[in-house]
């Protein structure tokens, strides 16, 4: 049976891709953050799973505005990394791993959650850069991966609490998974970040916090937020922070935070990282 190995919360700024695929990361601005990645990828090191479900947000790249599914699954053989405007990021293609997908369609559809199936998808810095941050320059990323999109962008956009129940049907759909394999469960996105309108530039380390104390210790109380407490708290975009309750809903109830680290500014963003262990 499989089994999961862990779950991991990271922000996907594309900055930070970018700063890797240029060479800046010993440039002052970046040395703070990649100095503060070096546990997270001692531990990525030391834990490989065979294959990480990864919940990211499409941003209008392979996607358009005119119809958006509220979460995809890729079931194909490998994703490109999608060419966002300066050509597509000179990063290893995306292996995917179509048994395990189609096994979570097929649970995730019998559990109520309809989910749409894409055959092929190319992902975005949504999927890339959270690779990047945890595995560096690889020649090949070194697991498979189910990429699992959820719509952030066009609302209406799912709940925090439909994120979380999502998670644990997931949770339950990877413990009757008929392969001994590990799986890593991702959530990415966030933390709070608002790019455009009047607030632009906002962040808010207390609301932060708050959300990764009870990631650990209380998901349920981060399920009862409303967008519109994501919204006025966390700006327009951190909004994707409800990505992290679908990784948290895999896990047991009761896990062990192994690794934290909290930054600002990256981008115009509050940078949030996490990893956490069923106890
Ligand atoms: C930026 C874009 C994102 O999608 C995100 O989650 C955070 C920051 C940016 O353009 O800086
Ligand atoms: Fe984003």
């Amino acid at each position: 049976m499989a089994k999961i190995l862990a779950g991991m919360g990271t922000s996907h700024v594309p900055g930070v891709g970018a700063a890797m695929d240029n060479g800046k990361t010993d440039e002052p601005y970046w040395q703070p953050l990649f100095k503060g990645f070096e546990p997270l990828r001692a531990w990525h090191k030391d834990n490989v799973p065979d294959v990480n479900i990864i919940v990211f947000n499409d941003h209008a790249t392979s996607y358009s505005l005119d119809g958006y599914s509220t979460f995809t699954i890729g079931v194909a053989e490998e994703f490109q990394p999608a060419d966002e405007g300066w050509g597509p990021r000179k990063v290893p293609v995306v292996k995917g791993h179509p048994e395990l997908a189609w096994h979570l369609v097929e649970q995730l559809m019998a559990e109520e959650f309809d989910m749409a199936v894409a055959g092929s998808l190319d992902v975005d810095h949504g999927l890339t850069v959270p690779l990047s941050i945890a595995y560096d320059q690889p020649d090949e990323w070194p697991a498979a991966v189910v990429p699992l999109c959820v719509n952030v962008i066009q609302h209406p956009l799912p709940t925090s609490a439909r994120c979380l129940k999502l998670g644990q049907a997931i949770g339950r759909a990877i413990a009757s998974f008929d392969q001994d394999i590990s799986v890593g469960i991702w959530g990415t996105g966030g933390l709070s970040h608002q790019l455009g309108g009047e607030r632009a530039g906002v962040v808010n380390p207390d609301f932060d916090k708050a959300f990764l104390d009870n990631l650990v210790n209380n998901p349920q109380a981060n399920a009862a937020l409303s967008h519109t407490d994501f919204i006025r708290e966390a700006g327009c975009e951190g909004i994707e922070m409800i990505m992290w309750n679908v990784m948290r809903g895999a896990l047991n109830e009761n896990v062990k935070e192994t690794y934290r680290f909290y930054h600002i500014p990256v981008s115009a963003t509050a940078y949030g990282a996490i990893i956490l262990e069923n106890a």
